[in-house]
């Protein structure tokens, strides 16, 4: 079986690849089609923008499509950065800007108001037509400064409170055991052996 993941970011390719290996999956990424358009995230929800990824890219290739979607949702600002999570600081600025704008926004909160949740969905669509999503979130503090070096985006900033630590300081491996993106495709992948096993059957 065959799966184009709706990216051209090899880095998150190579992730999948290792993930999905051992359910013998031939997975492929938008490099290998290049004709296939950029998709406009525009929807107001993760799973709205995840949806329309897999299925343009499930229409477009004519082959089962695995997209995802996540960003974090600050429980004080209303849910915010959510959808807009890459960009919050504004189009073309990086990741501290938009750690640095969070910090503002949340000066002076006390630790009891400062929880926030990190979302993840991933779609996985087939030329057909079905769509079936696989759903994410792990819970934490917002710290008032950056803590740690690994990760990306928001994870100096995260702290899951039963460890003590921000995503930043973990070894990936447990970030991916407790992370909102880890437990979407952990669901995902039960998604896909059910998928490979219903073509098989053909
Ligand atoms: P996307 O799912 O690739 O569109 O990512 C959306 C944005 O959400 C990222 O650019 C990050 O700012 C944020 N984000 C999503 N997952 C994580 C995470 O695991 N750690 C830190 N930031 C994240």
């Amino acid at each position: 079986m065959r799966i184009v993941v709706a990216t051209r970011n090899r880095g998150k390719l190579e992730e999948l690849a290792v993930m999905l290996g051992p359910l013998g999956v031939d997975v492929r990424s938008l490099e290998d089609y290049p004709h296939v358009p950029e998709v406009v995230e525009d929807g107001k929800t993760f799973a709205e923008n995840a949806v329309k990824k897999a299925r343009e890219v499930a229409g477009a290739t004519g082959e089962i499509a695995l997209a995802d979607d996540s960003g974090l949702e600050v429980d004080c600002l209303g849910g915010a950065p959510g959808v807009h999570s890459a960009r919050f600081a504004g189009e073309g600025k990086d990741d501290r800007a938009n750690n640095e704008k969070l910090i503002r926004l949340m000066e002076g909160v006390p630790r009891e108001k400062r929880g926030a949740c990190f979302k993840c969905v991933v779609a996985l669509a087939v030329p057909e037509g079905r769509v079936y999503t696989a759903e994410g979130a792990c819970r934490g503090i917002i710290g008032d400064k950056p803590r740690g070096n690994g990760g990306f985006g928001y994870d100096p900033l995260f702290i899951v409170p039963d460890l003590g630590k921000t995503f930043a300081e973990l070894d990936m491996d447990v970030k991916n055991a407790v992370s909102h993106r880890g437990k979407a495709f952990a669901r995902a992948r039960e998604i896909i052996a059910g998928l490979a096993a219903g073509r098989e059957g053909r």
